[in-house]
């Protein structure tokens, strides 16, 4: 299918920003959360009607964990209740429907990646949320992707916690602080820009289904950072490893929980490469980034 127009919310955040340059050749209608909020049916209705894409590709979320464990309510009334809306008011037109899940549907005691077809166990009020959007968005017919990823990092910072994390350790290290990571939590790095261009593939395909999506193997937080600052020069940056329970963070989160995938090629859609190679991508764009500002 050529998606001649396609339509993004949360086009703003660190994925959305790379959906709409996954499509610049594309016109991409992608209006602000003040303008188009998920909970807003009527706001959603017409931004379809008017403006009428081939699909839409849904980035917005409420997916600040702990605070999700401390507000189930607003974390089912956006993943979920808004996603099945959502779901609705697309199937009613005709329109495809894409929306993002993430590896915390699963508890992480399979001792293996993830695949799409196993079983999910949220241990979370966030895993559950987007466990439930899953269900809800499949109730309304067979014209939607939900593409599942993990460890997202782009180049622009999430809008619920202001920064990409890769980029926070980064000037950390540049500026010889101490980082801290944890190192028995293990999941699938994504780059942003390798995940959006696998959602347009499965979006042109028409591949409709479960996905997922993410750079090619898997790394605790620390090996990740490890990785990034000896790319970048910077070796010998104090970075310290710890685990998630010497945190002290009370959120039963799942320590391992790497994606594959089993559906991207039967599709003919390309794996994704390494989550190594998609670090030197980064870095590069990254270097690119700074020589521009100057810095
Ligand atoms: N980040 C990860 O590591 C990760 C991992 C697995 C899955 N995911 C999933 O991937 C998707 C994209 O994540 P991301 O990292 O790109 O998030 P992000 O950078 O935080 O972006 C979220 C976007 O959604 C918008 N938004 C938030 N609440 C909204 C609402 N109620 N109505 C309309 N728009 C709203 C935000 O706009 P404002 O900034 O204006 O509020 C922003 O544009 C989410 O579904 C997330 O659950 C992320």
């Amino acid at each position: 299918m050529r998606v001649e127009r396609v339509a993004i919310l949360g086009g703003s955040g660190q994925l959305g920003s790379a959906l709409r340059d996954a499509f610049r050749d594309r016109e991409v209608v992608a209006p602000s959360h003040t303008d188009v909020p998920i909970e807003d049916a009527g706001a959603l209705a017409a931004l379809l009607d008017d403006r009428r894409p081939r699909a839409l590709i849904n980035c917005s979320a409420f997916h600040h964990v702990d605070t999700c464990e401390r507000e189930p309510e607003r974390a089912f009334a956006i993943n979920a209740l808004a996603v099945d809306r959502l779901a609705a008011l697309c199937a009613a037109r005709g329109i495809g429907f894409a929306t993002i899940s993430t590896d915390y549907v699963f508890d992480g005691k399979l001792g293996r990646a993830y695949r799409e077809d196993d079983a999910v166990n949220p241990l979370t009020a966030y895993g559950a949320s987007k466990a439930a959007g899953e269900s809800l968005t499949r109730r309304h017919g067979d014209r939607h992707w939900i593409v599942r990823t993990s460890g997202v990092f782009g180049t622009i910072g999430s809008s619920s916690k202001g920064y990409t994390l890769i980029d926070k350790v980064l000037r950390q290290a540049e500026q010889g602080e101490p980082t801290r990571m944890v190192d028995d939590m293990v999941f699938s790095p994504s780059y942003a820009p390798h995940v959006a261009r696998a959602i347009r593939d499965l979006i042109e395909r028409e591949a409709y289904g479960t996905h997922h999506v993410v750079n090619a193997g898997a790394c605790s937080w620390y090996e990740f950072v490890r990785a990034a600052f000896g790319k970048a020069g910077l070796a010998d940056a104090p970075l310290e490893a710890t685990t998630y329970a010497a945190l002290g963070n009370r959120t039963r989160r799942p320590m391992y929980s790497p994606l594959e995938s089993a559906t991207l090629s039967r599709d003919g859609v390309a794996p994704l490469p390494s989550w190594d190679e998609a670090l030197d991508e980064f870095l590069a764009a990254r270097q690119s980034r700074l020589a521009a500002r100057g810095a």
